[in-house]
């Protein structure tokens, strides 16, 4: 017996050396971790169960007969999160580049099978060459495998990415279609064609983390939802995002015990919103102070920061936040943030957190630049994603609530629950001056006639209770109340019940 076991560790040893020391060394020296120490990063100490660990290719050419290497360059299996199963794949790098063959493939697809039939979270560290190159076509169907199940699992379990190294060609979009993804600086990148065909095809001179890098995808093309220091930082960051989420679409996010007191008050909120309505103030100073000990975490908060988006707790219990941001482009709505804040509203809404939306939008961009790139169909992103939401949904207006954007930011006739407002709220179809400019163009040359009217507009809408009075705005409330109303009002929607028409599924203006 002790021979046999002798074996089996000496095959494990095997599988967990990798592509050997000195690919290690390469990765050690490069500031990443390997694949397996990655998740002990990731996982409870002593919870990680591997699956696969001596699965081998099976390719037959370019001398692959001989280089086999147990694991394939991906290393699977479950384990916990703060004690809640999660289920993994951690590409190897030091395995032919943590490229992707169909046994690599059928590893990871085995892994979201299970996350779907277990419902538990399906979580995937990136690090990989692509498509392994030796096994052509086979490797091309392994990705599509993969594909087909991010699509299937979309909605159903909670999908998170973690790019820690090249992810390149069609790969990416497997990613792509996770819920988020992460990267970390300076050693992740993402591209459909590397800077080689680039420079082939369009003459571009670009490096790698130019075209791809975590900078590139948080900040200019909106793919990647954080960006990391480094490897440590990604993989403690992604156990918190965790904690956030339900284990699947049936289930509701989990509480923790919470010792900020419900009924908080914050004095600060009343002097919050400045006496002129041109001037900026932060929201997000707004949101820390009222969430449960002001612990928000953003989701892409490099990406369209004229809208603020991310989890937060009240009394314990996670909610998605969509906030303008006054202090970008006065907050007003535009093609990016549209996109941004609709899949996050989206995302809520499939896993069962309430949105609490904080709005102070002046409208939509305006330009030809916004209307040549689409303003019509990404604005209309967000008042579906918003109208087809049935988690609980709390609005509050801090301010300026103008025109197309009143309704798109989860008002009351978009099934809002509780829409409260502070008395500053301004709710109305345009500003004064625009409303007088058009409705008044005969007294344009009366200054005294216009700044008249402009001040009977402003006495007559630029205030909440002409919405109030009809009913659009549940109630008016003290600034330094807030947290109080939103977490009653969280707590008496907790069992909300509210279904959608049947259908296959919706038409979203994509
Ligand atoms: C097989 C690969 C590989 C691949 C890397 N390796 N990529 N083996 N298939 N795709 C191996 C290398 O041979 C090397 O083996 C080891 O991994 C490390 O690679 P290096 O090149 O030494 O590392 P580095 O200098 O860091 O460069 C990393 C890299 C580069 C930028 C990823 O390896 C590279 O460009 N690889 C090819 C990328 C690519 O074109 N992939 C196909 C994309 S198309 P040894 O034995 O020396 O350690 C695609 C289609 C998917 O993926 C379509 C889905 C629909």
């Amino acid at each position: 017996m002790s021979s046999v076991i002798d074996t089996l560790h000496a095959k494990r040893a095997a599988a967990r050396l990798g592509g050997g020391q000195a690919r290690i060394d390469k990765q050690h020296a490069r500031g990443k971790l390997t694949a397996r120490e990655r998740l002990d990063v990731l996982l409870d100490p002593g919870s990680f169960e591997e699956w696969d660990m001596f699965v081998e290719h099976d390719c037959h050419d370019f001398g692959m007969d001989s280089q086999r290497i147990p694991g394939d360059g991906v290393v699977t299996g479950s384990g916990t999160v703060d004690g809640r199963q999660v289920l993994v794949f951690s590409q190897d790098f030091t395995v032919y580049g943590g490229s992707l063959s169909a046994a690599h493939a059928r590893k990871i697809c085995k892994v979201m099978d299970a996350a779907m039939k277990l419902g538990v979270p399906v979580i995937g560290l990136n690090d990989s060459g692509g498509a392994r190159i030796q096994e052509g076509v086979a490797s091309l169907a392994g990705y599509a495998d993969v594909f087909q199940r991010n699509v299937l699992a979309s909605g159903v379990v909670p999908q998170l990415s973690m790019v820690m190294g090249p992810c390149a060609g069609g790969a990416v979009y497997s990613p792509a279609m996770t819920d988020f993804i992460g990267m970390v600086k300076n050693t992740s990148y993402m591209f459909v064609t590397g800077p080689e065909v680039v420079k082939t095809v369009t003459h571009e001179e670009v490096t790698q983390e130019e075209l791809g890098g975590a900078h590139t995808h948080n900040s200019v093309s909106g793919v990647a939802d954080f960006a990391f220091d480094n490897d440590i930082d990604a993989l403690l960051q992604l156990r918190k995002l965790i904690g956030f989420l339900p284990a699947n679409n049936r289930e509701k996010a989990p509480t923790r015990p919470c010792s900020d007191p419900s009924d908080r008050p914050e004095p600060s909120l009343n002097t919050l919103v400045p006496a002129n309505p041109n001037q900026p103030y932060d929201i997000k100073d707004l949101i820390h102070a009222v969430v449960d000990a002001g612990d928000f975490f953003e989701v892409q908060a490099e990406y369209a920061k004229n809208i603020v988006i991310g989890f937060a707790r009240f009394e314990g219990a996670p909610v998605g936040i969509v906030a303008n941001q006054p202090t970008v482009l006065a907050g007003c709505l535009d093609i990016n943030s549209s996109k941004k804040a609709a899949r996050f509203v989206r995302f809520c809404d499939a896993f069962n957190i309430p949105l609490v939306t904080l709005v102070d939008v002046p409208g939509f961009l305006p330009g030809t630049s916004q209307e040549y790139g689409g303003i019509i169909k990404h604005g209309a992103k967000l008042l579906y994603a918003f109208a087809e939401a049935t988690v609980p949904k709390i609005t509050l207006i801090t301010r300026k609530a103008y025109g197309g954007a009143y309704d798109v930011m989860a008002s009351k006739h978009l099934r809002g629950d509780l829409n409260y407002s502070w008395p500053s709220a301004e709710i109305a179809v345009m500003g004064a001056k625009g409303a007088v400019e058009i409705i008044f163009r005969q007294d344009k040359d009366d200054p005294d006639a216009i700044a008249a009217r402009e001040a009977e507009y402003k006495d007559k809408f630029a205030n909440p209770f002409v919405a109030a009075s009809l009913g659009f705005i549940d109630e008016v409330i003290q600034p330094e109340n807030t947290r109080r109303r939103i977490c009653n009002g969280l707590r008496s929607l907790a069992n909300k019940q509210l279904d959608n028409p049947w259908k296959k599924h919706g038409n979203i203006p994509l």
